[in-house]
């Protein structure tokens, strides 16, 4: 599997390095970070016992996979800075969202390019990463998705679903926690001590999830189950879609599929 180098060891860059450290993909010897913070590389180092660089170029030199891990922003850069050192036989692997592989290959167009987009779950590797390459990436594909796979759930998507899948998986963790947190909101009006309420909410949060992902069934087939007739959770169900959940939250996917694709 070779080398991989890690430009940017910040968030999502040390759940990624954290996944591949700890899989039979890499030994942390094969894999080097570089970022601009001293603070982020000495904590890869001592945790996680992979090379650390401050220095991109002699960095990307050996190796055969490069992750592009920062900020929109930042990108152009680094893709500068790196241009005239990758060959043809590296493969860039962008985490930026919202930059295309056309808009990466028009700075190096040697170099094949996949697409990922994790999500924070990543840190307790939980992450949803959808992936996404040119039709002639074909063998490299499948070796990005082990690598993501050490991180949670893969799935590979088309490009042009990039920015859905951008609001669906990373900014999704945070529509989930705000449903949360208006659970734990409701507990504590009717009694619980918020931590009470936090971990009653949390775990059930968990259940319901984990009774659609292992059940292999629809939300709704798992909220009839505990939907008795005339009882108390249709009447709850009916009266958060009489005040528009469901539309409220399609609104909002929406308002927030609109906004990405009006970002640069
Ligand atoms: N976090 C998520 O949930 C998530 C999910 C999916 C995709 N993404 C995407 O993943 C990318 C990284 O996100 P993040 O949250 O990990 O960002 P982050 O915490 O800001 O980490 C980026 C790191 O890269 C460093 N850096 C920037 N330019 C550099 C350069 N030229 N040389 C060396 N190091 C450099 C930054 O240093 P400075 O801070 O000093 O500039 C920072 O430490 C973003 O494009 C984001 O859109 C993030």
């Amino acid at each position: 599997m070779n080398t991989i180098t890690i430009i940017g060891g910040g968030n999502l860059g040390k759940s990624i390095i954290s996944g591949l450290v700890n899989s039979d993909l890499f030994e942390a010897t094969d894999i080097t970070v570089v970022d601009k913070s001293k603070y982020n590389l000495k904590e890869v180092e001592e945790k996680l016992g992979v090379s650390t660089s401050q220095h991109i170029i002699a960095s990307i030199k050996n190796a055969k996979w490069v992750i592009l891990c920062v900020q929109p922003r930042q990108l152009d850069a680094v893709l500068q800075e790196i241009k005239d050192t990758v060959t043809a036989d590296q493969i860039l692997i962008s985490t930026v969202t919202g930059t295309s592989i056309a808009e990466i290959n028009a700075v190096v167009p040697n170099n094949k390019v996949v697409r990922v987009m994790p999500n924070t779950g990543a840190a307790k590797k939980l992450s949803m990463t959808c992936i996404a390459a040119n039709e002639d990436v074909k063998e490299e594909l499948t070796t990005v998705q082990k690598m993501f796979d050490t991180i949670g759930k893969t799935l590979i998507i088309e490009e042009r679903l990039m920015q859905a899948a951008t609001v669906l998986g990373a900014s999704g963790i945070a529509f989930f926690l705000r449903f949360l947190r208006a659970m734990i909101q409701g507990g504590i009006q009717m009694g619980f001590h918020p931590h009470e309420a936090q971990i009653i909410a949390v775990q059930t949060a968990i259940g319901a999830a984990t009774l659609v992902a292992e059940n292999g069934t629809h939300p709704e087939r798992e909220i009839d189950k505990v939907t008795t007739p005339q009882g108390c959770t249709i009447e709850g169900l009916n009266e958060m879609e009489h005040q528009g959940l469901s539309s409220s939250v399609i609104k909002g996917v929406m308002a927030s599929y609109e906004k990405i694709n009006t970002i640069k």
